[in-house]
């Protein structure tokens, strides 16, 4: 079937009480219309083309070089938007998709399910059974159970409104009709614009063939107008994610409490707990378990990786059964090594942390790299940054460096160099030395303190 497709995203979205555009408001990870753009995309149409008015540069700048943009200077109804989006297409053979940028929740097997058979009708309306139907367009579906016609709320009388049965506004129409009938549409409603839905009137009146295919699953369908809509959506798409994820085997300890705003990659028996955010694309190699409270972003955690709770992972590498955290921030650059440790208030950044090599509490570990089997104590800091430029320090294996230590960058220690508590080390420790980097302590006997001075 030769397939055209066009998205309706001209229109404000006044309901959103937003200064942004409604379709360029998230849900996930990306906007609406990208929602609605990839799932245009996967129908391969030979045009896609999306009509733009309200904050139009915007809006394009978030479609991909392939999709075209069609203004609609003056937001006249769907019916003229779908005029506006005619007036470009090469031919009038096949099947127009006119599909809505703020029903992003449509799935690819819903519009081939309003596209199989479409060829035969004039006219195939995409709809759903909604318990509150609300604003939306109502059909009116004749004692032959043929749809009739497509009547707004604002137009309906109070008998229409009890109808449960909505108007989606995807719709396929046969081009060469609907190049015809576009004309005779006319503003004569109570909102004085152009309904796309007038057409399945001007169609039965041609007795073209016309029908109604009702989606299996009324979420799909539903359009995003005000911002309750949208964190229902964003409710209903993080349930579709998270069970998909379980269905791969993993454990989620509530399914209302982890959001995922990527892509995730799993292994076998991992656990995710409460309230976790991943984001991006996260890969969790087998037994990989997530503390709750904690945000993992476009990191790969190897296999027995351990997550404790209110850990921060952005752009990292986590190697085999290492732990991180609770309450650790590891950084974009991080590569944490084979079964090391990164314990509690311990920042990273760019930091590649051997093997065994262990950072259990208070730290801050940027542009270093520390060999294997390495203790950092304490309240360790490298000092990368000079106020000019960022600055690498350098360890080998087997360091100890005490507690309260601060390496001056550029910097280098040697294998098993030991740092003693509270140095401030600014020069190359060589190999297995004892670096004390720090004033020596002085007690003064028999002191007596100004308070009990006489
Ligand atoms: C529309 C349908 C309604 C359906 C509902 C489903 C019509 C007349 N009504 O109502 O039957 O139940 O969607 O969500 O079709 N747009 C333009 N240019 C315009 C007007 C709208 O591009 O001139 C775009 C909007 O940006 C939006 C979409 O078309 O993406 C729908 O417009 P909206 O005003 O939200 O229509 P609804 O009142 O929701
Ligand atoms: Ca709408």
């Amino acid at each position: 079937m030769i397939l055209d497709i066009v998205i309706l995203a001209a229109g404000k979205g006044t309901r959103m009480k937003s200064e942004q555009a409604k379709v360029l408001h998230f849900l996930g990870e990306k906007p609406l219309i990208t929602h609605v753009v990839q799932v245009a995309q996967s129908l391969n149409p030979q045009t896609l083309s999306v009509v733009v008015g309200h904050q139009a540069e915007a809006v394009k700048k978030e479609l991909p070089r392939d999709v075209n943009s069609v203004n609609q200077e003056k937001q006249l109804g769907t019916g003229h938007a779908v005029a506006e989006a005619v007036k470009v297409l090469d031919d009038d053979n096949g099947m127009l998709l006119v599909m809505f940028g703020d029903v992003p929740l449509i799935s690819v097997m819903t519009l081939r399910k309003v596209l199989e058979g479409a060829d035969d009708y004039a006219i195939s309306v995409l709809t759903a059974n909604f318990m509150k139907p609300g604003n939306l367009g109502r059909i009116i579906r004749g004692v032959s159970g043929n749809i009739e016609k497509i009547v707004e709320a604002v137009d309906a009388s109070e008998e229409e409104k009890t109808l449960q049965e909505i108007n989606s506004g995807i719709m396929a129409i046969r081009k060469s009709d609907l190049i015809r009938w576009l004309p005779k549409l006319k503003p004569a409603n109570a909102q004085g614009e152009l309904y796309l839905t007038d057409m399945i009137e001007i169609a039965l009146d041609e007795s073209a063939r016309v029908r109604a295919v009702v989606s299996d699953d009324a979420d799909e369908v539903m359009g995003i107008n005000t911002q309750w809509d949208l964190c229902n959506a964003e409710r209903i798409l993080q349930r579709r994610r998270v069970e998909e994820l379980a269905l791969e085997g993993v454990k989620i300890a509530d399914p209302n409490r982890l959001d995922i705003r990527g892509e995730v990659q799993v292994g076998k028996d991992c656990f995710i707990d409460v309230n976790v955010v991943l984001n991006g694309s996260v890969v969790l190699g087998d037994g990989v378990s997530i503390g709750p409270g904690s945000v993992v972003s476009d990191s790969t955690l190897a296999a027995g990786v351990k997550v404790l709770p209110h850990s921060v992972i952005d752009g990292a590498e986590i190697r085999a059964n290492s732990s991180i955290g609770p309450f650790a921030r590891v950084r974009i650059g991080t590569v944490i090594g084979e079964g090391a440790k990164i314990g509690n208030f311990v920042e990273t950044k760019k930091a590649i942390l051997g093997p065994g090599s262990k950072a259990s509490h208070l730290a801050y570990l940027g542009d270093a790299n520390i060999g294997a089997n390495c203790n950092i104590g304490a309240g360790t800091v490298t000092c990368n940054y000079d106020g000019v430029e960022k600055n690498e320090t350098k360890i080998g294996d087997g360091v100890f460096v005490g507690t309260n230590s601060t390496l001056v960058a550029p910097l280098q220690i040697d294998n098993d160099a030991f740092i003693a508590a509270g140095s401030t080390i600014t020069s190359h420790v060589k190999e297995s030395d004892l670096a004390v980097g720090r004033s020596k302590q002085r007690n003064i006997e028999g002191w007596v303190p100004p308070s009990k001075r006489e």
